[in-house]
């Protein structure tokens, strides 16, 4: 079987001028509901999309909120079916691969959460996922998460990552940590981090500056960008990060200016 199209799909994720990406995560909903700063999220994503790599969001998302038009890669989250009233862990599948195909997906994204109640199905939903993936040639993502009691550290967000390696993705999401090239190191696919939650403009271009310098092949963020006082300025300084090795000090003046229309 021809793996063209795979990778065809993964070069439009991971752009091949600079091996890097920077994907907007938009799918927060997912499990969240009306997340600050998404509640209308065709407005929060409109002036965005031109200045992101790829998109990271539900199907739901997609088809009401983002124009046909748009000349962006999709990668669709596959996964949920919690929400945070619940327990997190017991995600299961609900898009079939022939809609994301429908959907002119160029990559698939599943939750998987090692070290918690739901880390067999999670993980066994992976493995089912990228049989599908191989088939019709979409790459799949792995977004890490680990168990309530476990420090995201190199321990386990680096099992996490190593397992849904072993189990054939061509994508981990995770996050940034101490040490963390050791992740990188021990990941034998690309690595991306995701955001977190809010923290001031410098610290999330710092925290970007970090992951790439220690091995990450760009960020899948959201709320860092999309709750920023100015969302159109970081998500264009968050990219001098990630493909022009800007420091967070060069990016910060670019966001500034950027903001004040300078
Ligand atoms: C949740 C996700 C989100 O997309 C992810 O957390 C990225 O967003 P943020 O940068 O806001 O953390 O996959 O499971």
């Amino acid at each position: 079987m021809s793996s063209w199209g795979l990778k065809n799909r993964l070069a439009r994720i991971i752009k091949p001028q600079t091996g890097r990406t920077v994907m907007l995560a938009v799918d927060h909903g997912y499990f969240l509901g009306p997340t600050s700063g998404l509640e209308k999220p065709g407005e929060t994503i409109e002036p965005l999309v031109q200045f992101a790599d790829c998109l990271m969001l539900t199907r739901g998302v997609l088809r009401s909120s983002v124009d046909t038009a748009v000349d962006v890669p999709i990668v669709l989250r596959v996964s949920g079916g919690t929400s945070i009233l619940k327990e997190l862990s017991n995600e299961g599948r609900f898009t079939a691969i022939e809609d994301a195909i429908r959907l002119n997906a160029s990559g698939l994204a599943l939750s998987i959460f090692v070290g918690a109640e739901g880390e067999r199905e999670t993980l066994l939903n992976l493995a089912a996922l990228v049989d599908e993936g191989e088939k019709y040639g979409i790459p799949v993502l792995a977004v890490t998460a680990v168990g309530k009691e476990m420090a995201r550290d190199t321990r386990y967000l680096g099992l996490c990552c190593r397992i849904a390696a072993e189990l054939g993705v061509h994508l981990v999401k995770t996050y940034y940590c101490e040490n963390f090239e050791k992740i990188v190191n021990s990941c034998p696919v690309p690595v991306v981090i995701a955001g977190g939650k809010k923290v001031p403009e410098m610290e999330a271009l710092q925290l970007a500056f970090n992951a790439v310098r220690d091995g990450a092949s760009g960020v899948d963020m959201g709320r860092n960008i999309f709750q920023s006082e100015a969302p159109v300025a970081m998500i264009q300084a968050v990219r001098s990060v990630v493909h022009e090795r800007a420091t967070p000090e060069q990016a910060y003046d670019l966001y500034e200016s950027l903001k004040n229309g300078s």
